[in-house]
């Protein structure tokens, strides 16, 4: 199986966990288009009730074209289960996210979900964290203060940019700057530190946040608890 079926294995599989009437939070990226996809049919053919609260715009008319039902984190009571993809999970089940641009949403639902359950194809399974740029979400005004700062601070930083260029906005209108780390020895430190920043609306590393994860392998979807 190629990277693109063990995501669409592990999407599939996730909804298994997906019961009648659950608030569910809805995640973004490739992995979770297909958990999403397999929502929708659930939805249509065995008329499963849910209610979808999204993370990102891309999710948000993934959903309402598949005919979900939706609502967004401030009008639902509560979520009972978050899916979502991670960009890497370490052994000891922290995780970098953010490589859709969507950390802040995933957050705020993720924060607010009872259960949070990760999707990811095998080489998202790290030792440790860091060897993928961790994301942090800027308010634009001051941003290359911010950006100054952590190249003093020997954080590696660059704008995030789109393709033709021009620096990305995300769904909140505001930047993404991209730590290029190499490893993370300290998540938890890191976290204190860009939480402090003034101007840091917020950052990649999901910490002590999962727990259940779903590994794409070769030879099937893997379980893990955390
Ligand atoms: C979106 O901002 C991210 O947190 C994604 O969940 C993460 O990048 C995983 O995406 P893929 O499933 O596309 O690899």
């Amino acid at each position: 199986m190629n990277q693109n079926q063990l995501k669409k294995l592990v999407g599939k599989k996730s909804v298994e966990w997906v019961e009648n009437k659950m608030v569910v939070g809805l995640g973004t990226g490739s992995t979770v288009k297909f958990m999403v996809d397999e929502l929708g049919r659930r939805v249509k053919e065995e008329k499963l009730d849910i209610i979808g609260v999204t993370t990102s715009n891309v999710t948000a008319k993934q959903a309402t074209e598949l005919g979900i039902p939706l609502k967004s984190v401030d009008e639902v009571s509560h979520i009972d289960l978050t899916i979502d993809g991670a960009d890497e999970i370490s052994t000891d089940f922290q995780g970098i996210k953010g490589g859709g641009a969507a950390l802040l949403f995933e957050k705020i639902v993720a924060t607010n979900s009872s259960k949070n359950m990760w999707i990811v194809d095998e080489s998202k399974l790290v030792n440790k964290l860091g060897a993928f740029p961790l994301p942090v979400e800027v308010v634009p005004y001051g941003s290359q203060k911010i950006f100054d700062r952590f190249e003093q601070n020997g954080l590696n930083p660059t704008f995030r940019k789109k393709i033709d260029g021009g620096l990305l906005l995300t769904d909140s209108d505001n930047y993404i700057i991209d730590l290029h780390l190499g490893t993370i020895d300290h998540p938890h430190e890191l976290a204190n530190y860009l939480n402090k920043q003034v101007g840091v609306v917020e950052h990649g590393l999901f910490l002590d946040t999962v727990d259940t994860v779903i590994v794409g392998r070769q030879d099937g979807p893997q379980v893990l608890q955390a």
